[in-house]
């Protein structure tokens, strides 16, 4: 195998990432979606798998996040875990899950732990949310925080820009930091904040902070479609693409198309 080279070849576990940011060891995440993908990222010695709502506009070609359900998520988690063995897998609870109260709240993330067999759970949001998160914990369940860019909150934003660049702002997200650490969670994710807010939460909490578009971090994401360069329509600053697979997959698929059409494919080889 080329690239990184796996050390402990054990199942991640929440524990062992709040240890890594301990020993000052990075964290590695990318989402995947599917089975056959898992299998890759896994693989390839991904520490964190993430189930994201953002298989909403990967998966689905949506707009935003909002509109993937209970449902669609249980589907994505329950085929990403049948593919890993060893990276911890974090299902994003998706728009409408746990907005409505602690209770259903709660049961949904019951739902989902149970059907999907997912290892952990991952909600946007800060204080406002914190009974609900204590009783998703209380129930037995490791949660991963989200905060600064919320794409469940697109509406109420209006747009995608940086978040906390005023002091207010960042005065909330840091006080909203500190009550997810407070309440249990096992790492929180910043999404597209200034570089300098970043690593003040990352030296205030003990828990790991998994940045995207927030610069250094104790662990960073990225949606696995974008890093590979799968599409062509998405390109903030922060994303470096790894590949060139639309392109790959284009001439690939070129190929194939040609081959059909001049009979070239099936050859002697390829045939009963
Ligand atoms: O849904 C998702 O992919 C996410 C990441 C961008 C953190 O929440």
């Amino acid at each position: 195998m080329s690239g990184y080279l796996i050390e402990d070849t054990r199942k991640v576990t929440t524990h062992r990432l709040v240890e890594m940011k301990r020993q000052g060891k990075k964290i590695a995440m990318l989402t995947a979606y599917d089975y056959t993908m898992a299998q890759i990222v896994d693989q390839a010695g991904m520490d964190v798998i993430l189930v994201g709502d953002s298989a909403s506009n990967v998966m689905a070609g949506n707009f935003t996040t909002l509109p993937i359900s209970v449902d669609q998520m249980i589907y994505h988690a329950k085929s990403v875990v049948r593919g890993t063995k060893r990276s911890l897998v974090v299902c994003d609870m998706p728009f409408g899950s746990y907005q409505v109260g602690r209770a259903e709240g709660v049961a949904n993330a019951i739902r989902i732990m149970k059907e999907s067999h997912a290892d952990a759970l991952k909600l946007e949001g800060g204080v406002e949310f914190i009974d609900t998160i204590r009783a998703i914990l209380d129930a037995g369940i490791p949660v991963m925080g989200h905060l600064g860019l919320m794409p469940q909150s697109i509406n109420k934003f209006g747009t995608y820009a940086v978040r906390a660049k005023e002091e207010a702002e960042a005065e909330k997200l840091l006080s909203d930091a500190h009550a997810l650490e407070d309440a249990g969670c096992f790492a929180l994710v910043l999404e597209k904040i200034p570089a300098d807010l970043c690593q003040r939460v990352c030296k205030e909490l003990t828990i790991p902070v998994i940045g995207i578009g927030a610069g250094p971090a104790d662990g960073q994401v990225l949606v696995i479609h974008d890093m590979l360069g799968m599409n062509k329509e998405f390109s903030p600053k922060f994303l470096r693409r790894y590949a060139d697979l639309f392109s790959v997959m284009t001439t690939a698929i070129g190929q194939y198309i040609c081959d059909v059409k001049s009979m070239d494919f099936p050859g002697e080889n390829e045939c009963y």
